[in-house]
């Protein structure tokens, strides 16, 4: 399986659990992303409560698809030691790995965005009780997709230059 062809976004899960150790390994995916200057700022909160997860709902709206699984992470970044401007960048790379290791093992995933919604990551940072230098970038979906859609064909020759835009 070619999961950087096959990853995409999934919006219905089953209820069924997310293994310990793929939960590892997906996590070891994120903490293997690049970061600008090797600082290594992000962190991962592991949400499994569905308590908690009723009340992510109620805040991020795009994010329903949470109350049908058993699992998301959300991805956090330190403003304190990240490097220049690149705390999104780097908290990007590290979402973007994990939704190729939940591909990888077989589950679905979505990337649910906070960082650029100043009332949504408010609201996210207050529920976890995140320090002031703690930033919400984005929450990761995680579960076993509920149909078998395939991924669609993304390729648009188009959309690539050579040398320069002309
Ligand atoms: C920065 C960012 C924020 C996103 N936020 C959401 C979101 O809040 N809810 C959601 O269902 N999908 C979200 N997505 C997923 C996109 O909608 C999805 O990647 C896009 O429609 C392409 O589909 P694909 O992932 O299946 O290729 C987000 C993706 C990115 C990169």
């Amino acid at each position: 399986m070619d999961i950087l062809l096959e990853r995409k976004s999934v919006r219905k899960y089953t209820s069924e659990d997310v293994k310990q150790e793929d939960l590892e390994y997906i996590l070891h995916a994120a903490m293997s992303a690049p970061t600008a200057r090797n600082t290594r700022h992000c962190s991962f909160l592991v949400i499994k409560d569905k308590e908690t997860h009723k009340k992510i709902a109620e805040v991020h709206q795009a994010a329903q698809m949470i109350l049908q699984t058993p699992l998301a992470i959300l991805v956090v970044g330190d403003q304190n030691t990240a490097y220049g401007g690149y705390l999104p960048q780097d908290c990007a790379a590290a979402t973007e790995n994990m939704l190729l290791a939940a591909t990888a093992k077989g589950y679905g995933s979505v990337w649910c965005g906070i960082y650029s919604n100043e009332e949504r990551a408010k609201a996210i940072e207050k529920l976890f009780y995140l320090p002031e230098n703690i930033k919400a970038f984005s929450l990761v979906v995680i579960g076993k997709p509920a149909d078998k859609n395939p991924p669609r064909n993304r390729w648009q020759p188009e959309k690539i230059k050579y040398e320069t835009w002309k």
